[in-house]
């Protein structure tokens, strides 16, 4: 067997976003829960990646957070951001492994949609050389549409994020089913370009087996879900049942 049909085999790579940790911890504006606490644990229950966003509003993710990380948890660190100078000055400095360059709209709760790659082609495109030039990877966070990812790879990213949202929200199941297929078809058009796949968003506990099954999507990033069991059943238990939910591929 090839190395590259041995990849499609093994599980994807789990990379645990840590914000909401922080997002309780700003609630008092104080020292606990610490993110970089709870990143170990996740690293020690099988995390193979830690991801933070560092929103322009600091609402959770702090700058120093991003450099305690970077400085302590051994695993690649995959730091979120938008396209905003004074993020982009940050990540630049403190040279996360790699970066996943999102939308943002302060009024969000969460990121709500893939970044438009198309209408922000030459930034995008400088921000990729840039990091490139520091040895950080770059992905782009965008909705599994074609036109999104000809332009990912057009610009030289290495990886692309697809959004899971629209999956994750749908409840008819002949709406899932869709869904999964669009991901599915963005996932082979983008690794047929030579990009790394990724998906996340939405992902939990009960939606999670069908996209790990995708055996172009060599990688999930998953938050929310992971810390809110946590509180009831602590953060290395939470990571692992999620590891042990993406374990097994069926066969396409
Ligand atoms: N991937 C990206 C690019 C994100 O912006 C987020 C949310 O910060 C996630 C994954 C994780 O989403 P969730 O917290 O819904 O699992």
């Amino acid at each position: 067997m090839t190395r590259a049909a041995l990849s499609e085999l093994s599980p994807p790579r789990l990379g645990v976003n840590v914000d909401h940790i922080a997002t309780v911890r700003q609630a008092r504006l104080g020292d606990s829960p610490d993110p970089v606490e709870a990143a170990l644990a996740c690293v020690r229950a099988g995390a193979d990646r830690i991801v933070c966003h560092l929103r322009e509003d600091h609402r959770h993710i702090q700058p120093r957070d991003v450099e305690r990380l970077r400085g302590t948890v051994h695993v690649p660190l995959n730091l979120e951001l938008s396209m905003a100078d004074e993020v982009v000055a940050v990540a630049l400095r403190l040279r996360p492994a790699s970066v996943t360059l999102v939308p943002e709209r302060r009024q969000e709760l969460t990121t709500e949609g893939g970044l438009d790659v198309r209408r922000h082609f030459a930034r995008l495109k400088r921000l990729v050389k840039q990091f490139q030039n520091q040895q950080i990877a770059v992905s782009f966070f965008i909705d599994p549409i074609e036109d999104h990812v000809i332009a990912t790879a057009r610009s030289g990213a290495n990886q692309v994020e697809l959004h899971t949202g629209r999956y994750a929200r749908a409840v008819a199941p002949a709406q899932r089913k869709a869904e999964l297929a669009q991901l599915r078809r963005a996932a082979q058009q983008a690794k047929r370009r030579g990009l790394l796949v990724a998906a996340g968003h939405g992902l939990d506990y009960h939606n999670v087996a069908p996209v790990a099954a995708l055996r172009e999507v060599a990688e999930l990033n998953i938050g929310f879900s992971i810390i809110a069991r946590a509180v009831f059943v602590g953060v290395e238990q939470a990571v692992r049942e999620m590891r042990a939910l993406i374990q097994r591929r069926p066969a396409a």
